[in-house]
């Protein structure tokens, strides 16, 4: 075998291995001072490829976002599960902060979304706010001035001698400036303690919402992980954070 056909095999396995770097990855050098504005962009520059979803990266469209099972709270007497639910917005995010620490692989974001809505199907049974309720049907909802406040912890692995970056830990908190929601079809289609019941949580909201969230945030990040990690998977640690 020449040098030549050497070096065009070992090139061709390289390349096999991980993609090369599409338009939306706008890359940061691991040694950047300025890191943290270099990656706020780079989510940023996301953006439309995540409104519109960009399918040979296996990246979904986030408009809407899809939610197939969000919720089965169990605590505090109260049993909700919300199934196939779209969200509406969440690709009108801005990057707010960004705090990144290279040497720990800890990064600290906070994404602002000015509205978002949701349309999907509910199941509840149990008290909220001392209220009971039980039904089940459609639930619709508004939300707006969002703020999600993110931490994930990476780290690098090693696949057949290539490194990668994981995502290890993904924390995502979100507190809701205003919002409203409907419950369709509480009690068996009930219209008038249905509306009672309805505006007893909106006049309530906060309440409401407090015992919603965390779970609605363990959904929410479950999903925003993966389409992290679904990204990064696809190239190199090296190619994502170059040296030089
Ligand atoms: C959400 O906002 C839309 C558009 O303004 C409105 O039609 C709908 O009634 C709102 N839904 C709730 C549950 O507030």
């Amino acid at each position: 075998m020449t040098y030549f056909t050497t070096f065009v095999l070992i090139t061709l396995a390289v390349t096999a291995i991980a993609k090369d770097l599409p338009e939306f990855l706008h890359v940061c050098k691991r040694n950047d001072p300025n890191i943290n504005d270099c990656i706020k962009n780079s989510v940023e520059h996301l953006r439309p490829y995540l409104l519109k979803g960009v399918p040979e990266y296996q990246i979904p469209s986030i408009e809407p976002l899809l939610l197939k099972e969000i919720v089965a709270a169990e605590g505090g007497g109260l049993k909700l599960s919300a199934r196939d639910v779209n969200a509406y917005g969440a690709s009108d995010f801005s990057v707010t902060k960004m705090d990144a620490n290279m040497a720990t692989f800890t990064y600290f974001l906070n994404v602002f979304l000015p509205h978002l809505s949701i349309d999907g199907q509910y199941e509840i049974d149990g008290k909220v706010i001392l209220l009971p309720i039980t039904g089940s049907g459609r639930i619709t909802g508004n939300f707006t001035d969002c703020l999600g406040a993110v931490k994930f912890i990476a780290g690098t692995a090693v696949d057949n001698g290539v490194e990668y970056f994981r995502i290890k830990e993904f924390d995502l908190k979100i507190t809701v400036g205003k919002g409203s929601l409907r419950l369709d079809n509480l009690f068996g289609g009930d219209k008038v303690i249905g509306d009672v019941v309805n505006n007893a949580i909106n006049n309530n909201f906060d309440a409401f919402l407090k015992e919603l969230m965390p779970v609605v945030e363990k959904a929410l990040g479950v999903a925003f992980r993966e389409i992290g990690q679904n990204i990064v998977n696809q190239f190199t640690f090296d190619q994502l954070f170059p040296l030089d």
